[in-house]
């Protein structure tokens, strides 16, 4: 845990427990949570598959599996006439045959597909990046252990896989084993694709990841994600994972939302942990952890994008099948993710990523399988430095989407939020406002907030400044809105956001007000 911060430390915001002791939800089976494996532990450790009477593998609310007997592909052979043929069989014909090469497993590949590109990035990868015996270790030993892994899929997820869809909140759990026979078919492109779901769906089958293309400053960081993948798979390969992992799609239609315009709560009674250093990954263990997310889960995961989101993605690779069931994210919905495990170390960000070898994940499993690591996947708006984002549609937009990523039904020693500078690196906005609205909804939500800066330390003492003056004055929730709005009204420059919302109370308190640091408005 970071030494260098302001505010409470990480010991006092645990309450006198560790920080595996939070409220933790539990996985029961019903009409809004799916659960795809036995409940039940078998001797072997590892989760046995529920095997459902009349499984759904081919309509508009269950993910269409690859092995569905409605999967059918035109096939056309030696001059024939085009047949349609399933295209499970086709793909287990395929893949049985040796893969010793890029071009073999293109080729593979592009026979139960039609008309893909070819992977220059795999290229790259084993022909330029990787040495020989690298090489060949993977095409002798881990692909077939990965094409293996992704044919068992009819025996390992024998169960109907719901979509989680918009304005629907619901949850599937899977095991561990589960996820990754799925992402072995993602790796092998075997989903198959539907131009009517191609928009709502970001889609997990690994054509665009291995298609990336164009200099090396470009695709450098590309090659980095490909190799986490990779990692993922080997350690995968060598021993069953025996956890299990929650989605819960979590939708609030607008009226179940706080009205922040009459909230008298006090917003100093939210503790706060500010710190220059450490990440959202490393040292908020524990904690409900955000994913600066894009609506599309995953955002450029399987493309060229490596920043917060992408990153979390490869280095926790279970991460990535949500992109097979979760629908575009609307402005009042979230996505929780529950016992994620981390397998690789990194360096760098952007485009000095690089894959930093092997992650040993010690974090304890809850009483249902899952590992502790909780993760909030939620989306700020695009604004790219726009003063748009000081309008009160476009705060009360941010408002809502962190409350319901951080929103619980049970408020009882709910984990706080470790969270950093959502919204403001690829989506350029404002880090001290979005600070001020994420401490909002942490107050209204019933949370405390830890808040990594990402090694700013002018803002790690800004906000803390701001943060004592909020608390100083017993500033509510209603009122930082209020000077939201008036702030906007008053048309003054963004950087003197904080200056004006001190002048503000002071004016309409009427009253002294002590400021800390000379920031005198
Ligand atoms: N821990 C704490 N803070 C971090 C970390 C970390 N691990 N990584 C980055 N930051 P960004 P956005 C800080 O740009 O603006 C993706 O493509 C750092 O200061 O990832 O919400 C998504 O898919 C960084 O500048 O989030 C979306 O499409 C800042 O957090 C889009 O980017 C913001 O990180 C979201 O963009």
């Amino acid at each position: 845990m970071s030494k260098n911060y302001s505010g409470t430390s990480i010991t006092e915001m645990c309450r006198g427990h560790d920080q595996w002791g939070f409220y933790i939800p539990a996985i029961s089976p019903g009409k809004h949570h799916s659960v795809l494996y036995e409940l039940a532990p078998n001797s072997s450790g590892v989760p046995q598959p529920h095997i459902p009477r009349k499984p759904k593998h081919w309509d508009e609310d269950h993910v269409r599996m690859p092995y569905s007997r409605h999967n059918l592909f035109p096939f056309k052979e030696n001059g024939e006439p085009e047949v349609l043929k399933a295209r499970w069989e086709l793909i287990c014909k395929t893949l049985e045959k040796p893969i010793k090469s890029v071009e073999d497993l293109e080729n593979a590949i592009n026979h139960y597909n039609s008309s893909l590109s070819r992977f220059p990035l795999l290229t790259t990868l084993f022909e330029e990046v990787l040495d020989e015996v690298e090489t060949t270790e993977f095409f002798d030993n881990l692909l077939p252990k990965i094409i293996k892994l992704a044919l068992r899929l009819p025996e390992i997820l024998p169960g109907s896989l719901p979509l989680l869809k918009k304005s629907i909140s619901k949850s599937v759990s899977l095991s561990q084993l589960q996820i990754s026979s799925l992402l072995a078919n993602a790796f092998l492109c075997t989903f198959p694709w539907r131009k009517e779901v191609a928009m709502l769906y970001p889609g997990v089958n690994f054509i665009r990841l291995f298609s990336a293309h164009g200099q090396p400053s470009r695709t450098n960081c590309v090659v980095e994600k490909l190799k986490c993948i990779i990692h993922y798979f080997r350690r995968i390969t060598a021993a069953e994972p025996k956890g299990v992992v929650t989605f819960e799609r979590i939708y609030l239609p607008k009226r179940n939302i706080s009205r922040w315009d009459v909230l008298q709560n006090n917003l100093g009674n939210t503790r706060v942990h500010i710190a220059s250093n450490g990440t959202i990954e490393d040292d908020g263990l524990g904690f409900l952890q955000v994913d600066f997310a894009n609506k599309n889960i995953g955002g450029g995961v399987m493309s060229y994008g490596c920043v917060q989101e992408e990153i979390r993605f490869v280095i926790c690779p279970e991460l990535l099948i949500s992109r097979l069931f979760v629908e575009q994210l609307g402005d009042t919905e979230a996505v929780i993710i529950r016992g994620i495990e981390r397998f690789s170390r990194y360096t760098g960000y952007g485009e000095s990523f690089r894959w930093d070898g092997n992650f040993i994940d010690e974090t304890p499993l809850d009483n249902f399988g899952r590992r502790q690591t909780a993760l909030t996947v939620i989306d700020a708006t695009p604004f790219f430095n726009s003063y748009q984002q000081y309008y009160p549609a476009a705060v009360l937009r941010e408002l809502c989407k962190a409350y319901v990523g951080f929103y619980s039904p049970v408020i009882d020693n709910l984990a706080p939020v470790a969270t950093g500078n959502w919204g403001c690196g690829a989506f350029g906005g404002d880090a001290k406002l979005k600070i001020l609205i994420q401490l909002m909804a942490c107050n209204s939500t019933q949370r405390d907030l830890v808040y990594y800066t990402f090694g700013d330390e002018e803002l790690q003492e800004t906000f803390y400044n701001m943060y004592m003056f909020i608390a100083t004055n017993q500033i509510t929730t209603s009122e930082l809105w209020r000077t939201f709005c008036k702030f906007v009204a008053a048309k003054l420059p963004a950087d003197q956001l904080y200056s004006f919302i001190q002048q503000s109370c002071f004016d309409s308190r009427n009253k002294p007000i002590t400021y800390k640091n000379n920031t005198s408005p």
